[in-house]
């Protein structure tokens, strides 16, 4: 039986994780691949007893690893972007495979190392990198093939989904953040979390092999879970809705310009829709396809088990390609579409988006105050859908919370301008978007 060596650089949650899966399903390993596995290098400056890593040899020069000949997959889990990169593109110009999980470098760098990768003949699978243990790019990539991907819509950031879970029930923000850092869930930096960026990364991966884009992280439009406030959910719930922190791609249609969408910001959902019972660090993405219709990937988005069950499945495709030679040639490219088939398709700039939106607006008590919002709202061509001007007790700020119809960005944006020059509003205006995902 053929033996394929294997190097894991990083044994923090994830690299941790990927040693014990591959050790205890090692029997059923082998009989689907029809080959032996075996760990021949960890790259890790800690030590891990509680790891059995017997007859591995451990180093913490990662560079030096991957240039090992008893090295046939890297499997990469340390992050971060510049030495993650350093090492791949000499991992590449060894003949590595390498497996990795690092969404931001693949979102940010992933252009040149695929191109570097293809050249090569190697192949960088990333399958851990996007909505943790669900097998969302193998689905996109594979099982939807056949289809024109419409829409993306996709709650892709665990951390982020415990925690407006956790609010949801109560708890402070801060107790929340605490405990998903604690069970492994968030970033190194937690901020890439709250704020959108791991999600952004994670989006920018998606749209790209849904429509055969470029890797462009630097056009996602990205607002984080900190914007949200405990009386916007209250709000949100009392008109029939839920928010959750999306991931949108979108294919414009009837504009235009038929651009694409890149967006990564919380969103009112219906409640009525399956997305919105989505909670706790499980992700969801929705797919809307022109054959298929709306498809939906629900599990685990983040965790050591999750996360390892999707790195050793894409080490298992890899296994198999390298047993039988020729196989690898069959692999389906890294973005899904032929190198030269990724084409340019314009990106909208969020003032081109047309949306629905929920504003709340905190006024001072005075006659005429909601004339005059209106009144800014539909100069502006804004058709207000419902509105609720909360109780006031003793003189004190009035909440006034508006949904409009669909309406360009802009046109929001010009509106919002001109109710913070009332003297009457407080500012700033809460601004989110609202998406029926039907
Ligand atoms: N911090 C990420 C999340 C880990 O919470 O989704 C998985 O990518």
């Amino acid at each position: 039986m053929r033996s394929i060596k294997l190097a894991i650089l990083g044994l923090g949650t994830v690299g941790a994780g990927t040693v014990k899966l591959l050790q205890e399903n090692l029997t059923e390993i082998k009989r689907r691949t029809g080959c032996d596995i075996e760990i021949t290098h960890v790259g890790t400056r800690r030590d891990r007893p509680d790891l059995n890593l017997e007859g591995v040899k451990q180093s913490s020069d990662l560079l030096e690893i991957v240039r090992q000949p008893d090295v046939d997959i890297v499997i990469e889990v340390i992050g971060g972007i510049d030495f993650a990169e350093e090492l791949m593109v000499e991992a590449i110009k060894h003949g590595k495979h390498i497996v990795t999980a690092n969404k931001a470098l693949i979102a940010e760098k992933g252009n040149e190392l695929f191109a570097l990768a293809d050249k090569a003949g190697v192949f960088i699978a990333y399958e851990a990198a996007v909505a943790g243990g669900i097998p969302i790019i193998k689905v996109m990539r594979e099982s939807l093939a056949a289809n024109q991907i419409e829409r993306l819509a996709g709650i892709i950031n665990g951390t982020g989904n415990f925690i407006l879970s956790e609010m949801q029930s109560g708890a402070s923000f801060e107790t929340a953040l605490a405990q998903a850092q604690e069970l492994g869930y968030a970033e190194a930096d937690p901020t890439f979390d709250v704020q959108g960026i791991d999600a952004a990364h994670k989006l920018t991966i998606l749209a790209s092999i849904a429509f055969g884009i470029p890797l462009q992280f630097d056009k996602v439009f990205c607002e984080g879970i900190d914007i949200i406030q405990q009386a916007d959910v209250e709000y949100a719930r009392e008109l029939g809705f839920s928010i959750k922190h999306l991931g949108l791609a979108i294919r414009q249609t009837g504009q235009e310009q038929n651009k694409i969408e890149l967006r990564v910001h919380p969103t009112l959902i219906p409640t009525h829709r399956l997305i919105t019972h989505v909670s706790g660090v499980k992700n969801a993405v929705m797919v809307k396809s022109d054959a298929l219709g709306n498809s939906m990937y629900y599990g685990a988005g983040a965790g050591a088990g999750p996360t390892a069950s999707a790195i050793v499945a894409d080490v298992m495709d890899l296994v198999r390609a390298l047993a039988n030679p020729g196989a690898a040639n069959q692999l389906v490219p890294h973005l899904a579409f032929q190198p030269d088939q990724i084409s340019e398709l314009p990106i909208a700039d969020i003032s081109e988006v047309i949306s629905a939106y929920y504003l709340r607006l905190t006024t001072i008590d005075e006659l005429g105050v909601l004339t005059r919002v209106t009144r800014i709202l539909s100069d502006h061509g804004i058709n207000i859908e419902s509105i609720i001007q909360k109780r006031t007790q003793n003189n004190q700020a009035v909440p006034i919370i508006i949904t409009t119809q669909r309406v360009l960005e802009s046109k929001i944006d010009a509106a919002i301008r001109a109710l913070e020059s009332l003297e009457a509003v407080n500012t700033p205006i809460v601004r989110l978007r609202i998406e029926e995902l039907n």
